[in-house]
């Protein structure tokens, strides 16, 4: 008798942002005047049309595979050398971060990334998760049987969860006991928060000395404008010998319906076996890509690349610049309404604390219902996300004005 995969009857109700979209489409069918004034500001998906430097390289590259002497059939598992180089050099070298084009892992999304990354480490680990936390990170490991059931506030058995709310301003401090690996994201996702230098600094500490991991996922690093932030854990002294990095360029690039992102694992990087023999993870990674993975795209790594040439970062520049724009409208129109606001400041997420007495799923409905806006719900996010609700920015300018202006007429 075949078996199934036992852990995924774990997994509480379905992935949120599915969820969202299919409490959305209940509201749309049911209310055709109400759908047609409605504007997503729910999961964190970009608006606007891809670089004109990117358009040309993708315009280049299709027309490369037209011709038999540059068309191009599989390439390198881990990415071809020119974009790894491009990559190391301008994300890393260039500011004086000790990263090898070979350290650099091209891949079709961050979080896939996340996700797979656990097939090379062990299922004994503690695993330490921010609640709120972008819900891939705990899914992945309830898939992969790291953890015990869920109790009915969502928390998982067996995952140490580390609280982030306004007091630790939504940044967790490590903790006072043993975990293995911790899955840190900076510029958080949902709450818009930072880690400054001496809170990564402390996590990589603990994780020197605990001889554990940090996934430090930075998908949203270009929204960073405090230049006191660091936009890479590898800024930290000792972060090679601790953390693996994550990167995308679908927030950056606007690649989201594209698929393209990077990981960084670190040659200096190890973890024990079940002997107690330290090893490094580098190779294994680089096993697990070459064995499970055919690669990204020729065309789509040249269209990456483009992102690294002189127009190329004026784009994206001016992308981040116009998302932030609406990030600073949509968190004055919430704080004008009367709500409690944290993030968007350095990051394209504004995490909202509900009016007294109301859940997340009710604001959520509320919004929905009679601003016609959809956010997402905070205890999506976690059961310490309970009480707040997410705002993303990733919208035209027009739109966020006017979800600014619609919070301002709700009444509570
Ligand atoms: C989000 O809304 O949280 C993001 O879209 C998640 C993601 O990038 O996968």
């Amino acid at each position: 008798m075949a078996q199934l995969n036992d852990n995924y009857l774990k997994l509480k109700a379905g992935y949120l942002f599915p969820e969202i979209g299919r409490r959305v489409k209940v509201f749309c069918e049911a209310n055709p005047e109400a759908a047609k004034r409605l504007i997503r500001c729910g999961i964190g998906d970009v608006t606007e049309p891809l670089p004109p430097a990117v358009i040309a390289a993708l315009h280049k590259a299709v027309d490369e595979m037209a011709v038999r002497s540059s068309f191009k059939g599989y390439g390198p598992e881990q990415g071809y050398d020119w974009l790894r180089a491009a990559i190391a050099k301008n994300d890393f070298r260039d500011k004086g971060l000790d990263v090898a084009d070979d350290e650099v892992f091209v891949s079709d999304g961050s979080k896939c990334d996340c996700g797979n990354i656990l097939d090379v480490l062990g299922a004994k680990n503690k695993i330490a998760i921010s609640d709120p936390v972008y819900p891939v990170y705990v899914d992945t490991n309830v898939m992969a049987g790291h953890t015990g059931e869920a109790n009915e506030a969502g928390a998982y058995g067996k995952l140490v969860y580390l609280p982030c709310k306004p007091s630790n301003g939504f940044v967790p401090a490590p903790p006072k006991k043993h975990v293995d690996v911790i899955y840190l994201c900076s510029p958080n996702n949902p709450t818009g928060a930072v880690a400054t230098r001496e809170q990564l600094e402390a996590w990589v500490k603990y994780a020197l000395e605990n001889k554990a991991i940090i996934l430090f996922d930075a998908a949203y690093e270009a929204y960073i404008s405090d230049p006191a932030i660091p936009h890479s854990i590898y800024e930290i002294p000792g972060a090679r010998e601790c953390a693996i990095e994550f990167r995308s360029f679908s927030k950056n690039g606007g690649f989201t319906g594209v698929r393209c992102a990077y990981t960084v694992v670190p040659k200096a990087l190890m973890a024990a076996t079940r002997a107690g023999e330290m090893k490094p993870l580098h190779p294994l990674w680089n096993r697990r890509s070459a064995t499970k993975f055919n690669g990204v795209s020729y065309i789509v790594q040249r269209a990456a690349e483009a992102l690294y040439s002189d127009e190329g970062k004026a784009q994206v520049k001016a992308l981040i610049e116009h998302y932030m724009g609406n990030a600073a409208l949509l968190r004055k129109g919430a704080k004008k309404a009367g709500l409690k606001v944290f993030g968007g400041v350095n990051a394209p997420y504004i995490w909202v604390k509900c009016p007294a007495g109301v859940t997340s799923w009710q604001a959520f409905d509320k919004i929905l219902g009679e601003a016609n806006v959809v956010i997402t719900p905070g205890s999506g996010f976690g059961s310490k996300g309970e009480g707040y609700f997410r705002i993303s920015s990733f919208n035209s300018r027009a739109n966020a004005e006017e979800v600014a202006r619609r919070l301002q007429e709700l009444k509570w």
